[in-house]
């Protein structure tokens, strides 16, 4: 038997002003992108924008529904409208961020693991890593180089014969 370590390396910005001009935008799009968010049931509002290679951005935010399941966060709303409206159009990068009717966000909204799968799925398709920006309200911007680096021991279609 053997002991294995897997670590990544991110980047931790101390807040959104020391982004560059260009992650600030996208960022922005994620900002204004939560405030359209359909979150009745736990007011917590959370808005993704994609960066495609064409330099398209693609928003999304999350949908709630009474019926709690047939919810979506606002990544997989995001990555699946990219997805439809631009097929095969490469995703560079997205940016997430969230906030709460019931209290400030201080820390980066990681996404959950059924988003990191779905993203995960455009990655593995494309071949080439996507970035990741996460943010609260205020306090540090997170940037991950690729989802793999936070979903480590991915499953994908090559298990699928
Ligand atoms: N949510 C997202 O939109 N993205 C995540 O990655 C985590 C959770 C949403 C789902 C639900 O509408 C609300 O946040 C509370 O879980």
């Amino acid at each position: 038997m053997r002991k294995q370590t897997i670590s990544f390396e991110m980047t931790v910005f101390d807040n959104f002003d020391d982004l560059s001009v260009e992650d600030q935008k996208l960022m922005k799009a994620a900002v204004a992108s939560r405030q359209n968010a359909y979150a009745p049931y736990s007011n917590f509002l959370v808005g993704a924008a994609v960066l495609l290679e064409n330099g398209e951005i693609v928003i999304g935010n999350n949908q709630e529904n009474a019926s709690y399941p047939s919810g979506l966060c606002a990544e997989r709303v995001a990555v699946f409208y990219a997805g439809a409206k631009y097929p095969g159009v490469t995703i560079k990068a997205i940016a997430i961020t969230a906030t709460s009717e019931k209290y400030v966000v201080k820390e980066a909204a990681a996404p959950c693991g059924n988003c990191r799968q779905a993203i995960s799925e455009y990655e593995q398709k494309q071949e080439t890593p996507i970035k990741l920006m996460l943010m609260g309200e205020t306090g540090e911007v997170l940037k991950c180089n690729s989802i793999g680096d936070i979903l480590p021991l991915a499953f994908g279609k090559s298990f699928l014969g």
